[in-house]
């Protein structure tokens, strides 16, 4: 075995390496099968001191590092390359939480600590950690962070980068930045923690964060909505925002042909309403306020707001959860949405963001832009319409092969993307730019951003070994 191997080994010892290609083989593809990359070893460090020791190793071997967490990223940020010398450092086995603050509405932990374990140890002290997505029972929030994650409660609480106080991180040189401060005003120089937010692994390795806690809430209303149109659904949206008094913590907007995917594909999946219907929206409210004796809750509040919303005509029919077991019912038929997508066959994802209000006029546009440019393709638009982000995903025509369907995806993508910046938004609203997007950034952003991402890249990663090829090309 190579000597670097060897010397990897004395830093993690047989527990924190894999080299052999089964043991390897999970780590060097993808959620979504796009990439199968090759790596030198998998390296699992236990602390963040090994963590340090492993990148000085790299750096004076010119070997370079691809950070992974929960591994289910949509754009191959976490996957090696095919060929190259390159390592996956893995922070699975750096999954502690160090420390939880009740009073001061605080939770350090490592990196490699996964989604749900953050959010039910919050849970357990009356405490709410708010990221939420359909990945939280395998994803990472060192990943989470690294991606500025958003899910399915960004329109109340904001993305991952919105609910960080402090990090630790592990630079390109092997240093250890303790930026682990539980401050909620801090205004010394240069914000070192928004560098690496949402950097996806490119500028140091995330070891350690404190993390923001928010009240518990004590009273929730969920309800499957059957909609006429995305314009609805958008109006639907803006009266629920006062009807709530500004408790509306999730708004997903899915169409017919989503749904029916995930009744053909998940076991136990239910329509909630009777009649089918073109275009549906999960709406949640949320309240720290207790549900009082004799007095309407949030449930019957939400009852009054749809029944309104159905004299105007922007509501069809709808059902309101009466229990926890139906409002997880109903969130089980949107979370699916991605898993029964993977199972139906080949896919073009496309994560966009767009302003609210222009929604509907981007959703006509874009659905008869995806069908010009391959007539029979499967569009399934869904997605977080309270932040105008939407997965505008295409399925492969029935029956068609990856390779067959893949043939038109930059005619496919190319319309989509134009379209979207044509209409001043984003090209990557939450899922980041990874491996994926990389040429699509660079024909997207200006030279000025472009430039400047360079500038930075360069000047934190000279030598270019962290996560090379990702985000940027330098
Ligand atoms: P990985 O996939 O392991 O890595 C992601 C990126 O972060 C890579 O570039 C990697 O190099 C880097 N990285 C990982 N750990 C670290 C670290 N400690 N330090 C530095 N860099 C690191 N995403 C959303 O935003 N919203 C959604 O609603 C959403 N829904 C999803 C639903 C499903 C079913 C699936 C499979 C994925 C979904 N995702 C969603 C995408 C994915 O879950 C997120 O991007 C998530 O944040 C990735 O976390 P991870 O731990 O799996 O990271
Ligand atoms: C989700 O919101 O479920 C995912 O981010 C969307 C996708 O898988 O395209
Ligand atoms: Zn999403």
């Amino acid at each position: 075995m190579s000597s670097f191997v060897e010397k990897l080994r004395t830093i993690v010892g047989d527990k924190g390496l894999i080299v052999d290609d089964q043991g390897k083989h999970p780590y060097l593809t993808d959620w979504r099968d796009n990439y199968l990359g090759t790596a030198l070893a998998v390296v699992r460090p236990a602390a963040t001191e090994e963590v340090a020791a492993v990148v000085k190793l790299c750096a004076a071997e010119k070997v370079a590092i691809v950070p992974q967490g929960g591994n289910t990223g949509m754009v191959g940020g976490g996957t090696p390359h095919e060929a190259g010398r390159e390592i996956v450092l893995s922070l699975n086995r750096m999954n502690r939480v160090l420390d939880i603050d009740v009073i001061g509405y605080s939770m350090t932990v490592e990196a490699g600590v996964i989604l749900k374990t953050i959010q039910e140890t919050a849970a357990q002290h009356d405490r709410l950690f708010p990221l939420s997505l359909a990945a939280e029972g395998s994803c990472t929030i060192g990943g989470n962070l690294s991606t500025n994650a958003g899910g399915v409660q960004v329109l109340h609480y904001g993305n991952a980068r919105q609910l960080v106080m402090g990090l630790e991180v592990v630079t390109p040189q092997g240093e250890i930045w303790n930026g682990l401060r539980a401050l909620k005003k801090d205004n010394t120089g240069y914000d070192l923690r928004d560098l690496y937010l949402g950097a996806e692994g490119t500028l140091g390795i995330i070891t350690k964060a404190v993390l923001k806690l928010w009240p518990k809430p004590k009273d929730v209303a969920t309800s499957w909505i059957a909609v006429p149109s995305p314009e609805a659904a958008v109006e639907l949206l803006s009266g629920a925002n006062s009807a709530s008094e500004d408790n509306v913590t999730s708004c997903e907007l899915m169409s017919r042909q989503g749904v029916d995917f995930v009744l053909k594909h998940i076991t136990g999946a239910v329509d909630p309403l009777a009649e089918r219907h073109d275009w549906y929206v999960l709406l949640e409210w949320s309240s720290t306020r207790a549900r009082r004796e004799g007095q309407d809750g949030l449930r019957e509040k939400m009852e009054a707001y749809l029944g309104e919303a159905m004299e105007k005509d922007l509501v069809l029919d709808a059902a309101i959860a009466q229990n926890e077991t139906q409002a997880r019912a109903f969130w089980a038929l949107r979370e699916n949405h991605t898993e029964s997508q993977k199972r139906e066959g080949p896919s073009i994802k496309h994560d966009i963001s767009v302003s609210v209000s222009k929604i509907p006029a981007f959703m006509t546009e874009g659905l008869a832009a995806m069908n010009r440019a391959l007539p029979g393709c499967r569009p399934v638009p869904f997605g977080h319409v309270g932040d105008g982000n939407l997965h505008f995903n295409c399925m492969a025509p029935a029956g068609w092969d990856k390779a067959r369907f893949m043939a038109h995806h930059e005619a496919i993508s190319g319309a989509v993307y134009d379209l979207v910046v044509g209409y001043g938004g984003s090209i990557s609203a939450e899922h980041g730019i990874g491996r994926l997007k990389v040429d699509e950034l660079a024909h997207y952003r200006t030279r000025i951003e472009l430039d400047t991402m360079r500038t930075l890249k360069r000047a934190l990663d000279p030598q270019n070994i962290m996560n090379p090829g990702k985000v940027v090309r330098v």
